[in-house]
Formats: structure tokens, C-alpha cells, sequence
């Protein structure tokens, strides 16, 4: 992929990984990108700006107060220059301030003026990492509206084994591609997502229920505001911080999904339903809690409605996006599904351990009505995001009349 023209501002604070941002700078120039770096004061104790300088052939500012290069440089002139803000490696320290906005230094006061997608990349030990305030911090950075990347688990620089590794460079290069991809083109639709599982419950602390965690969902309705849209996400039970700028509404039953899918689905003119909504739900659910006495019992079970064949007779001109987890015959499969329950598109995957419920990978093929098929590699559920967002803009040209 080429960053030919993109206008990156490589933000480096003071980890143990900052000279690994080397590599990540000279990657990003190699692939066409304009870089500046901006350093913390700690960075540049492991990593000297020279290097980056020479490195890169790139500005590097560590202090505007005392760059005696620039006179004419304005504190928030890099936020407007950029097409995207990366710090990579995010320190637990920067990450703490802009949760905040502090911008007590080049580097902070750039992120608070930004006004391009931010991503930060955290590399640090797995007990900062996961330190309540570090998990804090980067809950608030996500409802702030930044992007946060997951870090790899591992050995880690300090010995020690876990979460807080940073992460390869071609994967924070994948992020960047994807981030710098995203354009406004959905402004004026209302989209309608559907994420994460549903509860049945057996009595008052029983419930059947699948591994689903929401990631897909929650990644096309983060990525479904970025390209311009009104957003509503209903979400099952997940663990995931509601994304930047999305109305969220939470079910916990399949039958609560339904009737609050039906209730919405008049006001959207786009429907993805990437939930795993449960096919069976307890006929009879016992007030209490089921006592243990008997050897054994058996439960009967009672279909629940079928959220996307209900949409599919009713859609109108609306367009509708469905999921498919399929074990075997994906396209097959897939393709009686789209037709079944009419679908404009589908995207179906075959369940694995980097495609599956918890990943925050995926992969798969999306198939449009016309019989296209789009082969889709591994890549992170925000890209895949990109990608359906996209198809959709595609189907939506193609009903205007024209195609880009
Ligand atoms: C050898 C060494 C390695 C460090 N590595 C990390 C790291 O990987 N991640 C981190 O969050 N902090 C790390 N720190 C601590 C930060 O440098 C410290 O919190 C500092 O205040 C960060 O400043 P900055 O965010 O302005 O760059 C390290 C410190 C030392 C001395």
C-alpha cells in the first residue's frame, strides 16, 4: 500500500520501544509519506532526534520553546498540517495526559489541537498496561474519539512476559492504511448496526448464550460515524467501550433485539446486522433460581423470530447487510442465505481462531446480490469495517446510476 502525499506526524515519547519508530519512520517514508517527527523529552533520551533526522531526512521538533531552527513555527501548526497524528510507542505517561488534555509539551499540545484521525500505539510493561488507570485513560481516549491500538502479548523489553508489547510494524502500518482510507462518503445516511450475543435466560441466573464479543459490530459502527453517518448501534452484553459519537441501545434477549431492531429499522436507511442472535430461547423461564434436585432435566427449547428474514420482508428500498458464520460450503452457504433472506449484501466467514468470535482479526468473502464475490484476507475488524462500508457506498452509487 502507498502513503504517497499523506502528511503523517510521528509522535515518540519515552518507552523503551522509541527506537523501533525508526523503523516505523523510515517505512512510512519508503511508502511515499511527508513525516515530522515530534519527540517528548524522554524520548529523546533514548533515542536522539539526529537519528530521526538523518533517518528520516524530516523535521524533528522535541521543544518549541527552544527550537532555534523555526522561529515562524506555531504550537498547533503540525495538528493542521497532518493527515493523521501517530505515537508510536505511546508511553502510559501520554496516554495519562491526553485522556486528560494536558499539553504541557510539543508533542501533547499538537494531539489536544488535532484535528485528524490520532492513533495511539501503547508499548509498556503488562502491569502499566494493565493498571485500572492505564485501562482508564484509554477508555476515555476512545470516547475522546482517538484510535487505540491493541498491543501484542509477549516478552516484553523489561523481562518480564504479557500484554504491552509493541506491536509489529507492518501492523501498525495496516492500522495507518486504514485510518488514512476512511472518507466521508456516508454523510446523510442513518445506519442501523446490530452487535454482539444475546442472553436466554433458563431461570433468574441461567442464561444460553455463544462466545460472540461484538468486536465486528462495534468496529463498523466506529468506522460507520468516521465515514460521516448517523449511527445506532444495538448491542447485546459485550465488555467493549461504546464507540466515539454512536447512540447506542442495549438488549439482552434475542426478543428484546427484535423489538428493538423493528422500532429503529424505520428511521435508517442502512440495516448491518452483525449480532449473534440466539435461534432458541427457553419455552418456559423459571421464576428463581432452579433449585438442584433432580438427576437431571431437560430444557425446552422454542425458536425466537428471525430478526434478518423479518428486515429482509420489509426493507423497501433500504439496504440490508447480513453475517454468516458458516463450519462448511462458505459461499455456498452464504449465497442461499443472501437470497433467503434478502440481502443486498452478506459477509461470511468460516469460524477459526484468528476469524472467530474474540479475534480482532477476520476474514471471510462478502457477496453482493449481482452474484459478486470479494475475497477478503486477514485483516483487523476495523479494516474489514472500511471495506463493507465501502461496498455499501458501492451499492448506493450503483442504484444512483453512477460509479466512481
Ligand atoms: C529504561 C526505561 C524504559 C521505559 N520504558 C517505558 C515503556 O516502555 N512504556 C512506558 O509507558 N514507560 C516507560 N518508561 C517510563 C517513562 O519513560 C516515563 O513514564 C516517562 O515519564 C514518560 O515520559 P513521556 O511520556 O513524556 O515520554 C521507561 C523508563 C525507563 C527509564
Amino acid at each position: 500500500m502507498s502513503f504517497e502525499g499523506a502528511k503523517i506526524v510521528l509522535g515518540i515519547s519515552g518507552s523503551i520501544a522509541a527506537y523501533k519508530a525508526v523503523y516505523l519512520g523510515r517505512e512510512l517514508v519508503r511508502r511515499g509519506a511527508e513525516v515530522r517527527v515530534a519527540m517528548t523529552k524522554n524520548a529523546a533520551k533514548f533515542v536522539t532526534p539526529l537519528t530521526f533526522r538523518a533517518a528520516l531526512s524530516c523535521p524533528v521538533v522535541v521543544d518549541e520553546f527552544e527550537d532555534p531552527t523555526d522561529f515562524n513555527m506555531q504550537h498547533i501548526s503540525w495538528s493542521k498540517w497532518a493527515d493523521i497524528i501517530v505515537i508510536a510507542p505511546a508511553t502510559a505517561n501520554i496516554i495519562a495526559k491526553c485522556a486528560g488534555g494536558i499539553a504541557n509539551d510539543f508533542l501533547s499540545t499538537t494531539i489536544l489541537a488535532a484535528n485528524s484521525p490520532v492513533l495511539f500505539v501503547p508499548a509498556m510493561n503488562s502491569a502499566m498496561f494493565l493498571n485500572p488507570a492505564t485501562q482508564r485513560n484509554i477508555k476515555t481516549l476512545h470516547q475522546l474519539g482517538h484510535f487505540v491500538m491493541q498491543p501484542d502479548s509477549g516478552d516484553l523489553a523489561c523481562g518480564e512476559s504479557g500484554a504491552g508489547r509493541f506491536p509489529e510494524i507492518e501492523k501498525i502500518i495496516a492500522e495507518i492504511e486504514t485510518l488514512l482510507s476512511i472518507e466521508k462518503t456516508l454523510t446523510g445516511h442513518k445506519i442501523l448496526i446490530t452487535a454482539g450475543p444475546t442472553r436466554e435466560y433458563i431461570d433468574s441466573v441461567r442464561f444460553i448464550s455463544n462466545p460472540s464479543t461484538g468486536k465486528m459490530g462495534y468496529a463498523i459502527a466506529e468506522m460507520a460515524v468516521r465515514f460521516g453517518a448517523e449511527t445506532t448501534l444495538i448491542s447485546g452484553p459485550v465488555e467493549i467501550t461504546p464507540p466515539y459519537g454512536v447512540r447506542i441501545i442495549y438488549v439482552t434477549s434475542a426478543e428484546k433485539m427484535y423489538n428493538a431492531v423493528m422500532s429503529e429499522f424505520g428511521a435508517h436507511d442502512i440495516a448491518i446486522m452483525a449480532s449473534a442472535v440466539a435461534d432458541y430461547t427457553p419455552t418456559k423461564k423459571f421464576p428463581g433460581k432452579i433449585k438442584k434436585t433432580a438427576d437431571s432435566m431437560a430444557i425446552e427449547l422454542t425458536r425466537t423470530r428471525d430478526i434478518l428474514a423479518e428486515l429482509g420482508k420489509n426493507k423497501g428500498d433500504k439496504i440490508l447487510v447480513g453475517f454468516a458464520l458458516e463450519t462448511d460450503n462458505l459461499i455456498e452457504n452464504a449465497k442461499d442465505k443472501l437470497i433467503r433472506k434478502n440481502l443486498d449484501i452478506i459477509f461470511a466467514n468460516l469460524e477459526s481462531e484468528k476469524t472467530g468470535f474474540s479475534a480482532d482479526t477476520n476474514a471471510g468473502v462478502i457477496i453482493d446480490k449481482d452474484g459478486n464475490i470479494e475475497e477478503i484476507p486477514l485483516l483487523s475488524k476495523r479494516k474489514i469495517a472500511v471495506i463493507l462500508l465501502r461496498k455499501i457506498q458501492q451499492v448506493i452509487e450503483k442504484r444512483a446510476g453512477y460509479s466512481k
